[in-house]
């Protein structure tokens, strides 16, 4: 089957979002690495990883339907930010808004009959509420620990055991 255009160009434009999202992690990985708090690095850098993932994933379909995928130029992250609370609500605000991308792209695909492409999107919907809730569960950490003077630290000691809890699913998924 051969891709319409239209959707070609929506699937392109989620495919710079994806590769904005995994440089903007990565931007925001070192600096929490600057601030010596490894477990934000670590998770941030596997979010990054995750993002790239998303991306490539359009393109290989994009290459299966006989469309073209373009290689996104990618708008430069901020490097700075204001603290740790601030860096993931605003990767929570982020994934929401690519929560809101998918479900506009499962509309068109659905407005122009593309059930090749609904199906494929179906991978996304997944995810996202997974990324969301993730996200959601950070934010409530992070708020129950409040900013007290050690905040930073019992922060990223909780960041630290999601990642053990991430590397413990991916093994036994292997
Ligand atoms: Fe690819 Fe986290 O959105």
């Amino acid at each position: 089957m051969m891709i319409s255009k239209n959707m070609e160009a929506a699937l392109n434009e989620q495919i710079s979002l994806e590769g904005y999202a995994s440089f903007l992690y990565l931007s925001m990985a070192v600096w929490c690495d600057n601030k010596g708090l490894s477990g934000c690095y670590q998770f941030l850098i596997r979010q990054s990883d995750e993002e790239r993932l998303h991306m490539m994933k359009i393109f290989e379909y994009l290459a299966d339907v006989d469309g073209l995928a373009l290689t996104p130029g990618i708008q430069e992250p901020p490097r700075q930010f204001k603290s740790v609370q601030e860096i993931f609500k605003t990767v929570y605000a982020h994934e929401q808004k690519v929560t809101k991308c998918i479900n506009n792209l499962i509309e068109l695909a659905s407005k122009e009959n593309d059930y090749s492409t609904q199906t494929f999107l179906q991978w996304y919907v997944n995810e996202q509420r997974e990324e969301e809730a993730l996200m959601r569960n950070v934010l409530d950490r992070i708020n129950l620990i409040g900013d007290g003077p050690q905040s930073l630290y019992f922060i990223d000691k909780e960041l630290e055991s999601i990642n053990i809890q991430a590397a413990t699913a991916e093994a036994e998924a292997e």
